[in-house]
């Protein structure tokens, strides 16, 4: 069933499933989880110790901004993996990077600003803005292009409706698409020229398997930089991220933390300095997700799924299911009652054209992905 609210406000329909999917297994049915974009592993072990012993300290606000040790080892990070010097200053921690959304576009715009995104796009982008009162300008992606954004899909959107900003993730959710240098260099400078101002969801940085990821602040610091540590470093319920601002935007960006949020959830804040440190066990996990990136990919495509190459980043194969359906929601709700097997419909993330596509995640265990490609077999015969 698919809800239309005035308003333009959608279910987030991956939670629809999870929520059935949860129904089935409390009859005693198992189900294989590709639905939700979340690592199946934890934090690494240091986090967690490191957090037990903090807990009878850290009971209260911290700076709105951060604390001072993980501002200052967001800014390292930046120094080692990014070659580019960050001041401590103009980072603010934030509770994960889906209150920093909601900061850089009160800091950025004012309501009724139009801001750009793609389509496909993760579905808390529209939601976002328009429970926020902000306009949307979509910008359409085909798979012929790998679903990667240009400066010219920019130019060709802004020329037929403009806007002020534009929101876009590389790795981007629900394709894993990922751009290159040239690639994001040719976004900034389209930016740049059409006086937009740029948001760069980097939450799926670290998350690349082609190359190391580039961050827009390696190539402007007009950016508003977002990220989190949800996903590379396993932490999404921890609810902590960050975003680094141009210094004009700095203040009010702060202002804006200290009365929405007053500051990030202080646990969380220590648990991801120390996160900051632990990346081979970061990169351990990155190389779970390669090995089942490949195996999915093969496997769906053996099943008569309409997929290109492997995604580039992220961990998700956004997969056609036209030989089968152009319902994704129906088809992901008989997948889950039939075959016992959870995937997000593509109308999460394209109104338009999603019925014809279904996201899996492939972030979880090997041999949930090679049940659940068994499972698919059975029940597409
Ligand atoms: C592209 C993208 N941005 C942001 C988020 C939100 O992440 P969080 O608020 O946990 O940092 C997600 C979550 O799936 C995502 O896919």
């Amino acid at each position: 069933m698919t809800e239309k609210p005035a308003d333009g406000l959608m279910p987030f329909h991956a939670m629809e499933i999870l929520k059935r999917a949860k129904a089935i297994e409390a009859t005693g049915q198992t189900v294989c989880h590709l639905e939700v974009g979340e690592p199946g592993a934890p934090p690494a072990p240091r986090v967690i110790e490191a957090v037990g012993k903090a807990l009878p300290q850290a009971q209260g606000y911290t700076n709105a901004k951060g604390m001072a040790e993980l501002r200052d080892g967001l800014a390292a990070y930046y120094a080692d993996w990014h070659g580019v010097a960050v001041d401590p200053d103009s980072i603010v921690c934030t509770m994960g990077s889906s209150a920093g959304f909601i900061i850089a576009f009160h800091t950025a715009f004012r309501p009724g600003a139009r801001i750009a995104i793609t389509r496909p796009g993760y579905p808390a982008y529209v939601n976002t803005l328009l429970g926020l009162g902000f306009g949307i300008v979509e910008i359409p992606l085909t798979p012929a292009n790998g679903w990667k954004l240009s400066g010219a899909d920019i130019a060709a959107a802004h020329a037929d409706s403009p806007f002020e900003g534009l929101l876009f993730a590389s790795p981007a959710n629900p394709t894993g698409a990922a751009v290159d240098r040239a690639e994001l260099a040719d976004i900034v400078a389209t930016c740049k020229r059409l006086g937009v101002r740029l948001i760069s969801d980097e939450i799926y940085h670290g998350l690349d398997y082609r190359g190391p990821s580039v961050s827009a602040l390696e190539l402007t610091r007009d950016a508003i930089i977002i990220n989190s540590f949800s996903k590379y470093y396993c932490m999404t319920g921890w609810r902590i991220g960050w975003m680094v601002l141009p210094d004009e935007l700095v203040r009010r960006a702060e202002i804006l933390q200290q009365n929405l949020f007053i500051s990030a959830p202080t646990l969380s804040q220590i648990a991801a300095t120390v996160a900051l440190g632990e990346r081979d066990y970061a990169e351990e996990q990155k190389a779970g997700y390669a090995a089942n990136r490949g195996l999915l990919n093969d496997g769906l495509r053996a099943l008569g799924f309409d997929i290109g190459a492997a995604s580039d980043g992220a961990f998700y194969a956004y997969a056609g299911i036209s030989d089968f359906s152009n319902d994704s929601m129906s088809f992901c709700e008989t997948l889950l009652d039939q075959a016992g097997v959870a995937a997000t419909p593509g109308i999460d993330f394209d109104r338009a054209g999603g019925n014809r596509y279904v996201r899996f995640s492939y972030a979880g265990r090997r041999e949930t992905i090679e049940q659940a490609l068994e499972r698919m077999a059975a029940f597409l015969k």
